[in-house]
């Protein structure tokens, strides 16, 4: 597979943030998943002793998750996937899943999902105390509420209508101390 081109699904800070190499990037849909801050993140946007919140996707047969696709060329294909296996360390696999795109094409994409379990796993809280820890946490990849911020500024770029995120992004406290 590594030196065949594909397509890979972003639904995160890989919206925003690819950092990866593309012949196209295309606005679609993941039907059957929902996108939930359940996911710690220990290495990016917190530390090990102070995890911050970040995206996974959950199976969830009525909803949908709308995001990116990027199509990775074959002469790119082993050092993204090397690249991103490291990126998304922190208790995310490789899945394939059928996509659709935002013209109605059919995609097979590649993404990566922490499942529930995994040893960063952090699971369902209240809202308040999600954007509570999202308004805390820091690491090396930046503050975890520019995560949020970031990943809902481009969920409105995309039209897309995320209760979870835009609800969460609503309850941050303000920045000001
Ligand atoms: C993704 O963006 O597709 C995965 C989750 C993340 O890295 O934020």
């Amino acid at each position: 597979m590594a030196s065949d081109p594909f397509w890979l699904f972003g639904y995160g800070s890989l919206i925003w943030k690819p950092d990866l190499p593309y012949s196209d990037r295309v606005p679609a849909r993941l039907p059957g998943w929902s996108r939930r801050f359940w996911q710690g993140s220990h290495d990016h946007r917190g530390l090990p002793d102070a995890p911050g919140r970040v995206v996974t996707l959950i199976e969830s047969a009525q909803d949908r998750c709308d995001g990116v696709a990027y199509r990775v060329p074959a002469d790119a294909a082993a050092t993204v996937l090397a690249g991103l296996d490291h990126r998304e360390k922190n208790g995310y696999e490789r899945h394939r899943v059928k996509l659709e795109t935002s013209s109605g094409e059919a995609l097979e994409a590649l993404i990566y999902v922490a499942a529930p379990g995994n040893f960063a796993w952090l699971g369902p809280a209240p809202l308040a105390a999600i954007a509570a820890q999202i308004a805390r946490a820091q690491g090396p990849s930046g503050s975890n509420r520019e995560y949020l911020q970031r990943l809902a500024e481009s969920l409105r770029t995309l039209g897309s209508d995320d209760d979870h995120v835009f609800a969460l992004e609503a309850l941050l406290p303000s920045d000001k101390t």
